[in-house]
């Protein structure tokens, strides 16, 4: 049998799906977010929430929080995005909600991750096994590694559909001609048929975009879609993501260290530093208003987006690493703000007025 890419960080022989399963006090417990209206008027409500999220490892010195208390919504037919440094916790984030975790050694210890009234952290693998594909897909980085070299397309997307799908293999064929040819696969016809090193990077990530979208998701989680990708397909690609995303109304969850990409395609932000959530807030608020040092030195870094002509000033330092991580602040290390007590007291995430909105600071800043 063909393994299911749609779902898989890995190749492997189990069409049905190969998880891997999955605390620490919280120190903040933001509301949940009420319902909103985006730009057109219509009410918007959490498809997916995520609360008081804890995953870590265990190594040989203990276990050691990757993600810490990480909260957020994502929305109904909104594109949120994850951004950080790499190392911040981002990938693993994203593995806690679709329980792909390679426990041993990662494993959740605490929070929820609420989707349609069922709590993901304790959910039967069986049940779980449902979700994933059907209605909360996936895509990876490399789409090389995530496709099985001994299929063709045609074969993992057919089993893909039948898996999930009254359909038979004529049906099957029809559908996922069908959605290659939306994700701007050229001649999917034929490429139905081909292996994935008969394809280049960018057809191999159409491939994927295509086959995490068959069963139309109600969510899809894209980790870094792009990212291996040159620049002018990686904006064809993110394009072809955000109009699907748009036809669909499908929710979003998008992954990137590029602050680029996410000026091109987030409704909202969540900003990731040493496993937390340091700022969150819609996309324009936060490129014109950032509040926490480090969104303001990841902007920094990018004086185009920000609108604002600066010199290029990469941020100094390297995220700590987990097993030294300081006590207070973990940004202060790296901090041209930091106070006395940033290093021995942790910063809560202060919400505003707007649920999905907020930063974990006691100094923070004008920009
Ligand atoms: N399989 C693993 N075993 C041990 N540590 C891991 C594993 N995967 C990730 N980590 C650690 O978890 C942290 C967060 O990693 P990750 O979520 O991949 O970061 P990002 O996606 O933001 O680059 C890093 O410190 C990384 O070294
Ligand atoms: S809490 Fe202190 S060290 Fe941390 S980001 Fe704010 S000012 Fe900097
Ligand atoms: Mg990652």
């Amino acid at each position: 049998m063909s393994p299911d890419p749609a779902t898989s960080p890995e190749p492997s022989t189990d069409v049905s799906d190969p998880a891997m399963s999955s605390g620490t006090a919280p120190d903040v417990s933001p509301e949940p977010a009420p319902s909103r209206a985006d730009s057109n008027g219509a009410a918007r409500r959490p498809v997916l929430s995520v609360r008081n999220l804890h995953t870590a490892v265990s190594t040989p010195d203990g276990a050691f929080d990757v993600v810490r208390d990480v909260s957020f919504d994502i929305n109904s037919n909104e594109v949120l995005c994850l951004v950080g440094e790499s190392g911040c916790g981002k990938t693993i984030t994203a593995l806690s909600i679709m329980r792909l975790l390679p426990t041993p050694p990662v494993r959740i210890t605490s929070g929820e991750i609420v989707f349609d009234g069922a709590d993901l952290t304790d959910l039967p693998e069986r049940r779980i096994r449902g979700l994933r594909a059907e209605r909360i897909s996936m895509i990876f980085q490399d789409p090389l590694t995530s496709l099985d070299p001994v299929f063709t397309v045609g074969q993992v997307m057919t089993e893909v559909i039948r898996t999930h799908r009254d359909a038979t293999k004529a049906e099957a064929r029809d559908m996922s001609v069908e959605i290659l040819r939306a994700v701007g696969l050229p001649a999917p016809a034929e490429r139905f048929d081909s292996y994935p090193h008969e394809l280049s990077g960018g057809m191999r990530q159409r491939v994927m975009i295509a086959t995490a979208l068959v069963l139309d998701p109600e969510i899809l989680i894209a980790d870094e879609p792009t990212t291996a990708l040159d620049v002018t397909v990686q904006a064809q690609i993110l394009e072809r993501l955000r109009a699907e995303q748009q036809e669909r109304h499908m929710s979003m969850l998008l992954i990137t260290h590029d602050l680029a990409v996410v000026a091109s395609i987030a409704d909202r932000v969540a900003v990731m530093y040493a496993g937390e959530i340091v700022e969150q807030a819609p996309v324009d608020e936060l490129f014109s208003d950032p509040r926490h040092p480090y969104t303001q030195g990841l902007l920094r870094a990018l004086p185009h987006v920000s609108g604002k002509r600066r010199e290029l000033v990469p941020i100094p330092g390297l995220v700590p690493p987990m097993q030294l991580m300081p006590p207070g602040c973990r940004f202060a290390p790296r901090c041209p703000h930091a106070l006395e007590r940033c290093w021995s007291d942790h910063p809560a995430l202060e919400t505003g007025a707007e649920a999905g909105a907020g930063f974990r600071c006691f100094n923070p800043q004008p920009f």
